[in-house]
């Protein structure tokens, strides 16, 4: 070094308080926003918009398309309105199941209906109601169909409160139906709901027994269950009238819908202080309207024999009330409140008298 060698001194910086140790200095704190916004919030958003898409998805209601004929009371009745099975000159086994839930223990349900269907071998079976019950009901109805469809028999189901409450409105359940191989169900005439409408059982050209199928509807009304509405009734007359006169006399026949009618609580009470209940119980009060639009009154004029309902899982009653056997089916759903458990069979023979026994399981 020379000897007059200046030399700089950098004075020494002033110590970094403990905050400013603890923030970093300004380019490390630009480091850690950067960071934050990296590591915490981009997640953050990322997830809002995934839960964002997932909830639009739940929310999107799916809608179906409003099928069947117009029909008023004056329209000219045919057969074509409905379907027919000829029977020939045999039972005809009819096997009621009822109020599956799907999807709650759908495994366990499944085994039950494969035992029943295998066991009883029946020639059609008829479904109450309450088929499934879940917000995602179009996955729980493509389940049902496929394992219906699997057994190869014709299949013919009514809709309960339960089944459209879910992401699939009534339209879209009744289409994907019409769509399945082996289901009998129709949409039917363009009136309350979907899925009102008539199966005659056939030997040659005789009209031996005629299965009406009426539809139900959602829980969701403005005071406990809805009625079946004016149409339905007139709907009802219309087609048993019409095929009285295509049959050229008076056709005996059975309607299957999901709800009683109000008529199901005298009819049971009589019956069980007389004595004279036929088979089963009332566990439950019968879940039925406060509202009578006429339907069993309907039921009485055309001469239905019987009508049978699901709803209740632990009702499984049958009772004659004014000349009209008002019966419950066994609940088939396993995952359901209460443990009576199987289906009914119902068989019109070929002179069209009719048995009913209830199939425990
Ligand atoms: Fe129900």
């Amino acid at each position: 070094m020379m000897a007059n060698e200046k030399i700089e001194h950098t004075p020494p910086s002033a110590p970094l308080s403990r905050g400013e140790l603890l923030a970093g200095t300004g380019n490390d704190r630009v480091g850690i926003k950067q960071r934050i916004v990296t590591c915490v919030l981009v997640p953050v958003m990322v997830l809002a918009l995934v839960l964002a898409v997932f909830g639009a998805y739940l929310l999107a209601p799916l809608k179906g398309e409003v099928r069947g004929y117009y029909w008023n009371e004056f329209t000219p009745f045919s057969l074509a309105h409905g379907q027919s099975i000829d029977v020939g000159g045999e039972d005809y086994n009819i096997l009621l199941l009822t109020d599956f839930h799907y999807p709650l223990s759908g495994a366990k349900t499944d085994a039950l209906i494969k035992t029943m269907v295998e066991e009883n071998n029946p020639d059609l079976i008829v479904l109450v109601g309450d088929q499934v019950f879940s917000p995602f009901n179009h996955f729980s109805y493509r389940h049902l169909i496929n394992l219906f469809d699997s057994f190869k028999v014709p299949w013919a189901p009514v809709f309960g409160n339960h089944d459209e409450e879910g992401k699939a409105d009534k339209q879209y359940l009744a289409n994907m139906l019409e769509e399945s191989e082996y289901c009998m169900f129709q949409y039917g005439p363009r009136i309350t709901g979907a899925g009102n409408y008539f199966i005659n059982l056939t030997n040659g050209a005789d009209i031996i027994y005629t299965l009406f199928f009426l539809d139900s509807f959602s829980s969701f009304w403005e005071s406990g269950y809805r009625p079946y509405t004016a149409d339905q009734v007139s709907w009802l007359k219309w087609a048993a009238s019409g095929i009285a006169a295509e049959a050229g006399k008076k056709v005996p026949s059975v309607v299957y819908g999901h709800i009683p009618v109000p008529e199901f609580t005298p009819a049971f009470n009589e019956a069980f202080a007389s004595g004279t209940v036929i088979h089963g119980q009332q566990l439950e009060p019968n879940g039925h309207s406060n509202i009578n639009n006429g339907l069993f009154a309907a039921i009485k004029d055309i001469g239905a024999e019987y009508m049978f309902c699901g709803h209740e899982h632990v009702n499984d009653f049958m009772v004659e009330y004014q000349g009209v056997k008002l019966a419950y089916v066994l609940s088939g759903g396993v995952g359901g409140y209460g443990n009576i458990l199987g289906g009914t069979m119902f068989t019109v023979k070929p002179d069209a008298s009719t048995t009913v026994v209830n199939k425990p399981y």
